[in-house]
């Protein structure tokens, strides 16, 4: 009997704040988890993907009255246009979580009641460097690292001092160390893990968890004028989109999501997800996510991209590439040429256009239309599987290079290395051109004595497109699903577990196979 339950994963982004409009980093990072919950669902998992907004705090009801709405009517209307737009990028997340949700409300303030029950929370007076925009306080250390101003905006930091409930921070800091001890991919990549844990051998200070200076946010249970820090707030949606902050948590079909696979957010707001989530979970006695993944930035022509400058790569810039060259172009190049590491990534249209000449015109589109056209041009489309379909031909064994490919995209998914995975797919349209290159199909073609071995060619070639197109389908899924058109096969999705799809099969036989031209060149200036 094969196992009925599958393996969960959980992967989740930042709940995008609505005070802003949607633009490339919005984009990013939801790109990046929207491949790597495809590639895991296609691998047999039970996948949940997460997004969603982050509705509370001091800035939306500014940003409200200032113009002359209510908080409420602002986060209906712009969570409604971040949801309109992440469907344009042709995501999958299985929710969209709005902290403005009842079902949010509820369990944030039934996991703060445990928290106060659990010892973990006391009311003191607290004085320090706030960054406004940022909503966030910073020691008298950090304060002056930062030259008293926000790392984020460049503003100046402003004293402030509030009576409030404090989250005993202090009190994980040897667990915390402990667990960076022992999990050293708790952060990835690496070199965040270092800056964090760094700062956290500084020592800890207990944080604020809830303000008294505006009403717009949950309210602190049992305690008048209090509402809940909008991070706090922001960082239980993790556990309240699989509702274990319900009464009886364990009746949640969702539970068993957790803990996430990979919370994926932007460096700068590491610490938030790496040193104070982990410390509220565990208060909380609940299991830590196994990896907090923390992607660098987006830069434009090598500055910062900053509301003051005005050079986000905003949603109609993003549109001019969608019409040019087309959405699967697009979650190329975000997966492939974008900040996944440590390093900022400047997004530049010249280097777009060479992505996808080099990666989708030359390699992935001339592969699929040569194979596709010889099918139809040799065999009418029709390449019934040969004799001995896995004879070694022309010096390769696509069987080992094929299974190594799904290895190397197996290996990658595991440490969120979405560029990778993206390579073990495109290595093999690589390995084919070769293969066609040095095999000269069009050559034996001339040559009737010759057509089994033409056939043979042509049979490990579809085949080879066949286990590509399911590698390459969480990153280009409509183009993939085009190419499995072509082949004469089912769609990627209808098509069975991955190791299934990229195997080569034996047993298939061609039949139906088109010409394709998947991605047409682009002249640019
Ligand atoms: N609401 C908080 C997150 C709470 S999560 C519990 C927040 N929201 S945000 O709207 O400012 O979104 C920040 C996220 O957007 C970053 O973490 C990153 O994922 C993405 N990006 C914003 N600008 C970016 C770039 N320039 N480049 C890449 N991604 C960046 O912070």
């Amino acid at each position: 009997m094969p196992d009925q339950t599958a393996a969960t994963a959980y992967v989740t982004t930042p709940i995008y704040y609505v005070n802003d409009r949607p633009h490339i980093g919005h984009a990013y990072t939801t790109t990046l988890c929207d491949v790597w919950a495809r590639f895991m669902r296609l691998s047999g998992r039970d996948v949940f993907f997460l997004t969603g907004t982050d509705e509370h705090g001091v800035k939306v009801e500014k940003s409200a009255r200032d113009r002359g709405t209510t908080p409420q009517a602002l986060a209906d209307e712009n969570a409604a246009e971040f949801r309109r737009v992440l469907g344009l990028f042709g995501l999958s997340n299985d929710d969209f979580i709005r902290t403005t949700e009842p079902r949010h409300e509820r369990q944030v303030q039934r996991l703060l009641e445990r928290l106060e029950a659990a010892g973990a929370v006391h009311l003191g007076e607290f004085e320090g460097w706030y960054d406004e925009g940022q909503e966030e306080y910073h020691t008298e250390t950090r304060a002056k690292e930062l030259d008293y101003r926000s790392p984020v905006s460049g503003r100046p930091l402003v004293r402030a001092k509030e009576s409030n409930y404090y989250f005993r921070l202090s009190a994980f800091q040897e667990r915390l160390e402990r667990h960076f001890d022992e999990n050293p991919e708790f952060v990835r990549p690496a070199a965040r893990r270092n800056e964090v844990l760094g700062r956290l051998r500084e020592g800890l200070q207990d944080v604020p968890i809830t303000r008294t200076n505006f009403s717009w946010g949950i309210p602190m249970p049992g305690a008048e004028g209090h509402v809940v820090y909008v991070w706090i707030d922001a960082l239980f949606n993790y556990a309240t989109a699989l509702g274990l902050g319900e009464e009886d948590p364990t009746s949640s079909e969702r539970a068993k999501f957790w803990p996430a696979d990979f919370h994926v957010i932007g460096k700068e707001i590491l610490w938030f997800h790496a040193v104070i989530w982990p410390a509220l979970l565990m208060a909380l006695e609940l299991p830590l996510p196994k990896c907090i993944y923390a992607h660098a930035f987006w830069i434009a022509e090598g500055q910062k991209m900053s509301k003051s400058l005005g050079n986000f790569v905003d949603l109609e810039a993003i549109g001019r590439y969608h019409d040019r060259y087309g959405l699967d172009a697009w979650r190329w190049f975000m997966a492939t040429r974008g900040p996944l590491g440590a390093s900022d990534a400047d997004f530049r249209e010249d280097q777009f256009a060479d992505a996808y000449a080099t990666d989708l015109v030359n390699t992935v589109g001339n592969g699929a239309s040569r194979v596709t056209a010889m099918a139809e041009r040799y065999f009418e489309g029709s390449v019934p599987r040969p004799e001995d379909p896995h004879r070694i031909v022309g010096d390769r064994d696509w069987n080992a290079s094929i299974a190594e490919a799904l290895r190397e995209a197996e290996s990658a998914a595991g440490r969120f290395a979405i560029d990778r995975m993206a390579e073990a797919g495109l290595s093999l349209f690589r390995s084919l051109d070769g293969f066609i290159h040095r095999t000269e199909p069009f050559r034996l073609a001339k040559d009737p004595d010759r057509r089994e071995d033409l056939a043979r060619i042509l049979h490990q070639s579809l085949e080879v497109l066949f286990a590509a197109s399911a590698l390459l389908w969480p990153l280009m899924p409509d183009s993939m699903d085009r190419l499995r058109e072509a082949l004469g096969c089912a769609k990627v999705t209808e098509s069975g577990p991955l190791a299934d799809q990229v195997r080569m099969d034996a047993a298939r036989d061609f039949d139906g196979v088109r010409k394709i031209a998947l991605f047409p060149r682009i002249e640019t200036a």
